[in-house]
């Protein structure tokens, strides 16, 4: 909590001589909570003061003997460091007024002062179905996207769709040679994505249709009319597929610029590379040498004049550059990418682009289904829209059966089963490769969504079961929060904000998944040991206030994972 850290700052600053702000920075959290809440580190100090750091800290434990403070009770050296127990009175009193007063803006902040933050997500591959992927890209990239515009910057999604490169090519060559007008229009992306297979399957047989598939590119590239047209319908068959896995899920993106977006700007982009002397023609090919740099050669044109995924890139970098001049630039997007956003940004920074450093590739790793990782080229693919709609089926059987009652159960189905997908992803380290499995992800009493959501629920019921007199804030009931599990839930709800950062610091919404977990968990603990219905008069008062704090802690984090936080399940 803000409040006390900066009440200790202010009590150690004359003592030892250093900022309040930089003792706040100092101040650490000791791994048991018997070593106090809050801990100075004394060995900072011993330089100084030219002393030895438990010294230092008994000498300052002895100037504040017998002192309180407004949040703090007791402080006692130990080792080298200074613990500072709070008062879990004042301190109980503080955090919940801050949740109630705050509501569903506690946690959030200004820190980013409404500067842009253009996010690189999803971004799917057209006319290759929605394959799941793509979940990873969609549900990190949401998440970041909503945890940055919770800290204040103005996020902008981006969907760097791939519409662009050979594989119109082969479509259109496939779609010429065995399509069916009527199959297209029935179900478009499957029929696409099934052309798409039966190509590579003939061309494994036959090479002359690569050839044909490059010179239909070319003839793309080169805005040949019967080319453009059908390129254009497969795009805009394909958007139209997505926008419905998009509309289930609640994102929205700024903007729909994909790779065809830059074709005008590539031209221009070549030639500033040119100019920056960093690139070199060779057999007619255009190369930028990052061999110094200890990474492998890049090709931006070939030597046929067609341009690569890798230039688009460079131009798309430059456009949002100029565009939203911005804090950060987001790239959400799988570890197999790593060396190619290296190598983009070190280009960007050969150019001489201060801003390259602002640049930020998010990477995750693999998410596999038992039977192996997903590739559309194998023509072996699970669909996103398939996983959503079967975990949406599976919560919708376990709530009929746990809650037959319930009166909207198809609204707490769609909760639960799209926070069982969502957060499957999003509690683990984003780097790890995941396996899904669906009993884990639909378990209500694991580490899921459904198991964070209960809580929520249970926590909503108990407050209409509170009579409307007891919902309002009282200064002094919320005073008598000081038995140990109260006590450790406050300080559990005390610190979403901090988690909030972190997330958004280290690109990991996992920081606030795996810390609504232990919310969930803390609220468990406390609700086994105080009964608070069964509690009387002003506690009872005392103990709504605080499950009301603790729904909120709870719903104020799952919207920033994309989860819904149902009232009733
Ligand atoms: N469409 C690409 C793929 O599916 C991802 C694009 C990521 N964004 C970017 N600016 N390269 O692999």
């Amino acid at each position: 909590m803000q409040k006390l850290k900066d009440e200790i700052g202010h009590l150690l600053s004359p003592l030892v001589d250093l900022d309040p702000s930089e003792i706040v920075n100092l101040l650490e959290t000791p791994p048991e909570s018997e070593y106090g809440d809050y801990a100075f580190p004394c060995y900072v100090l011993a330089k100084k003061l030219k002393k030895a750091p438990p010294l230092i800290a008994a000498d300052i434990a002895e100037k504040l003997s017998g002192e309180k403070g407004v949040f703090w009770s007791r402080v006692e050296p130990r080792g080298p460091y200074l613990n500072f127990y709070l008062d879990p009175a004042a301190y109980g009193r503080e955090v919940l007024q801050q949740v109630w007063d705050q509501g569903g803006q506690y946690g959030h902040a200004n820190l980013g002062l409404g500067r842009n933050v253009p996010i690189d997500y999803s971004s799917p591959n057209i006319a290759k179905p929605f394959g799941v992927g793509h979940i990873r890209s969609t549900v990190i990239g949401h998440s970041l996207y909503l945890i940055y515009r919770a800290l204040g910057y103005n996020s902008i999604g981006i969907n760097h769709l791939g519409d662009w490169g050979t594989q119109f090519g082969k479509l259109i060559v496939a779609y010429e040679r065995w399509g069916e007008e009527e199959k297209l229009k029935a179900d478009p992306v499957d029929y696409l994505y099934k052309l798409y297979v039966k190509f590579h399957q003939e061309a494994d047989q036959d090479p002359e249709l690569d050839d044909e598939a490059r010179s239909w590119f070319k003839r793309l590239e080169g805005g040949a009319k019967e080319a453009v047209s059908y390129w254009s319908r497969f795009r805009r068959l394909s958007l139209e597929n997505y926008a419905l896995i998009y509309d289930l899920l609640g994102i929205e993106f700024e903007h729909y610029h994909g790779e065809s977006h830059y074709n005008e700007m590539l031209d221009q982009v070549i030639e500033l590379v040119k100019e920056k002397g960093i690139a070199k023609e060779s057999e007619g090919a255009l190369i930028v040498d990052l061999e110094p740099h200890g990474l492998p050669p890049v090709m931006l044109r070939k030597k046929d004049g067609a341009t690569l995924y890798i230039t688009r890139d460079l131009a798309a970098a430059i456009y949002r550059h100029d565009t939203f001049d911005f804090a950060l630039s987001l790239y959400v997007v799988g570890a197999e990418q790593v060396l190619h956003f290296q190598q983009l940004f070190k280009i960007l920074e050969l150019m001489g682009f201060e801003w390259a450093k602002n640049c930020v590739h998010v990477p995750f790793g693999l998410i596999r289904f038992k039977e192996g990782r997903m590739s559309t080229r194998a023509g072996k693919i699970i669909l996103l829209e398939e996983v959503l709609r079967r975990s949406i089926d599976m919560a919708r059987e376990i709530i009929e059966e746990k809650n037959p009652d319930l009166a909207d159960k198809e609204s707490a189905a769609k909760a639960v089963g799209l926070g069982a997908v969502r957060f499957g992803d999003l509690s683990n380290d984003r780097i790890k490769n995941i396996e899904f499995d669906w009993e884990k992800v639909l378990d209500f009493s694991g580490e899921t969504a459904a198991y964070i959501q209960y809580a929520h629920a249970r926590i909503c019921s108990i407050l209409r079961k509170a009579g409307e007199e007891q919902k309002q804030w009282d200064d002094s009931a919320a005073s008598l929060l000081v038995k140990e599990e109260e006590t450790a839930l406050i300080k559990t709800l005390a610190m979403l904000p901090d988690k909030i950062i972190a997330s958004a610091e280290n690109y990991r919404p996992s920081i606030l998944a795996r810390y609504l977990i232990e919310v969930a968990r803390e609220f468990n603990r406390f609700y086994h040991n105080c009964p608070v219905l069964s509690s009387e008069g002003e506690l009872q008062h005392g103990r709504l206030l605080l499950i009301s704090a603790t729904r909120q802690v709870i719903a104020n984090g799952l919207a920033l994972l994309g989860i819904v936080a149902p009232e009733e399940m």
